[in-house]
């Protein structure tokens, strides 16, 4: 009689938005999952003797679905954040990351957070950018499924601003992709980047265990250098 218990090769399912570059993205040439959350999940996997498998869900699907048992984790460059924490569980910090504003480049107007009121901004749902530029007197707030999209509203100049992360925004610009957006002001947040998992997850320790290992080892030194440079 077989018996069937929680092994190396039961899939560890791993939710994650995969349009937010380099973080989650998909590959043109073989259309897997890349970028620097996927080569770290697979590392803590590796580590952890978990076998994990990546499913694409939209963001603000994420959460609900950890609260629902439908996936283990969630790597989606999800900021820790106080309210988060009430309904799930988060590991230590894995990134520092922080808001910018995105403004075209001939927009000379809009200098900082305070120059946001009353303009037309884009955000994706569900995100702490949505949220911060949701909280700005007289604001238009449009929302779209992912960063990329709203990045593109703005280019398309239908919009003023974008709110979003840094790292991805300046990505966006560095890689050539976005043309004519520009980055202002100061950081206006400092958020850090965690994995998510259901609320008292089983699997917390483990993958923190993970998670400093990695750090102690230098992997994940060389998994931020492939993506981010020294
Ligand atoms: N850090 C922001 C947040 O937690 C945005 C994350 C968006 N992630 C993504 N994969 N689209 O709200």
């Amino acid at each position: 009689v077989p018996v069937f218990s929680q092994t190396a090769t039961t899939p560890f399912k791993v939710a994650t938005e995969p349009a937010f570059p380099p973080f989650e993205m998909t590959d043109q040439n073989t259309g897997e999952l890349t970028g620097f959350d996927i080569d770290l999940m697979k590392a803590i996997g590796e580590e952890a003797g978990l076998k994990i498998e990546f499913e694409s869900l939209p963001f603000d699907g994420i959460i609900p679905a950890l609260q629902a048992g439908t996936v283990e984790a969630a790597i989606s460059g999800m900021t820790i954040t106080p309210e988060r924490a009430q309904t799930i569980s988060f590991s230590r910090p894995y990134f520092k990351a922080g808001l910018a504003i995105a403004v075209r480049d001939n927009n000379n107007t809009i200098n900082s957070f305070e120059d946001l009121k009353n303009k037309k901004i884009a955000v994706q749902i569900g995100t702490t950018g949505a949220k911060q530029a949701g909280q700005i007197e007289g604001v238009e707030l449009s929302t779209f499924d992912s960063a990329v999209l709203a990045l593109q509203e703005l280019v398309n100049g239908k919009v003023d601003a974008v709110v979003n992360d840094a790292p991805v925004t300046l990505y966006a610009i560095k890689t050539a992709g976005l043309k004519g957006v520009k980055v202002v002001g100061e950081l206006v947040t400092e958020e850090y980047y965690g994995i998510a998992l259901p609320k008292d997850s089983p699997y917390l320790q483990k993958i923190n265990d993970a998670l400093e290992r990695l750090i102690a080892n230098g992997r994940y030194q060389s998994i931020y250098e492939q993506w981010f440079g020294i």
